[in-house]
């Protein structure tokens, strides 16, 4: 089988390619720099003969939302969404053979701010216009909503579209989210993020390769897919699983205003920690997906275990 990955050199882009590559596939990375075959992530190009040859496009695209919601940052992070899923629609189109599935990255914020119930894609809310949150937290929701909407639009009728709405992809590797918290943890800040209620949505890297493998097999499975471990949680119980299964004895709580200070000297937003996202894969486990790590306490022991080997950092 052949990939093309669309912005394949991120986190989730590289973890993907090392996985299908040691399956004996091709990966081929669309890129607006070296390492792969060249796009502007806007505009047609020679890029689009990749498509001819591609079996399967994941399109990862997007500036990172790891940053101050400033003006020119939100524009930056939807246009790059909406445009790249857009350019890659008129792509797809104009080919002779296209891919037969298109998996589209989205995101888990697509759903409300909420506690009381889980998010599923069939009952799920979506955000945007829940009261009594900060107007920042709906931004996420926004783009996840109008990045579908670009894929919707898309006049693909030989070429399946599927839209991935992500949680968080927890990996050993370098500079990924996982890394980040366990540093926290390590550093004894591991604990209470505000009231510790908001839930936390996670998925295993190597669920994550499973489950795309499973919906590239599925030819009948089309539209938005939850991909997030069955078992979200609040996010104080997500972080004492996470010292537990480190060893960690302490984890100093931070208050919210705490949280605003930190996120002002990091350049980042409070949203990404305060939301909750509580969302489970109602079609991936109605159509009898088995999950490898359906449950935080036992990910978060394989991934301080993987982390730890492969730093060989002692046990
Ligand atoms: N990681 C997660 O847990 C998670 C969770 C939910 C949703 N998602 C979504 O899944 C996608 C992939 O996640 P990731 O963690 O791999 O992201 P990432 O590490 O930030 O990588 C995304 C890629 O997008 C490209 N890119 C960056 N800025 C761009 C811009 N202004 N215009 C066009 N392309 C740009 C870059 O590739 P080039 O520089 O090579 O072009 C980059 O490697 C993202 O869209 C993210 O929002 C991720």
């Amino acid at each position: 089988m052949r990939l093309l990955l669309a912005g394949g050199s991120g986190q989730i882009g590289q973890l993907l390619a090392r996985a299908f590559t040691h399956e004996g596939h091709t990966v081929v990375a669309l890129g607006r720099s070296s390492g792969g075959v060249l796009w502007d992530a806007a505009t047609l190009g020679p890029w689009c003969r990749e498509l001819e040859r591609c079996d399967v496009l994941i399109n990862l695209a997007g500036r990172s939302v790891n940053c101050r919601y400033t003006a020119h940052n939100r524009s930056e992070i939807l246009r790059s969404r909406v445009d790249s899923t857009r350019v890659l629609g008129e792509a797809i189109a104009q080919v002779a053979h296209p891919p037969r599935v298109w998996l589209q990255a989205s995101t888990a914020t697509i759903y409300a701010h909420r506690y009381d119930a889980p998010n599923d894609e069939r009952s799920g809310l979506l955000g945007g216009s829940e009261t009594g949150v900060p107007a920042s937290w709906h931004f996420g929701s926004e783009v996840g909503q109008a990045w579908e909407r670009a894929l919707d639009r898309a006049p693909t009728p030989r070429t399946r579209k599927l839209a991935l709405r992500l949680g968080m992809v927890m990996s050993p590797d370098r500079g990924g989210i996982f890394e980040v918290l366990l540093g926290l943890v390590r550093r004894g800040l591991g604990g209470r993020w505000g009231d510790g209620r908001q839930y936390l949505s996670w998925l295993h890297h190597a669920d994550l390769v499973r489950a795309l493998r499973w919906l590239i097999e599925h030819e009948e499975v089309r539209g938005a897919v939850n991909l997030s471990a069955p078992e979200p949680l609040p996010q104080a119980q997500f972080m004492r699983e996470l010292r537990l299964a480190w060893g960690a004895r302490v984890g100093l709580p931070a208050t919210k205003w705490m949280l605003e200070l930190g996120a002002l000297c990091m350049r980042t937003e409070t949203e990404l920690v305060l939301k909750s996202r509580r969302v489970v894969p109602g079609r991936l486990l109605e159509a009898g997906f088995v999950f490898e790590q359906p449950s935080w306490s036992g990910a978060a022991h394989e991934l301080c275990e993987s982390w730890r080997s492969a730093r060989g950092a002692p046990a």
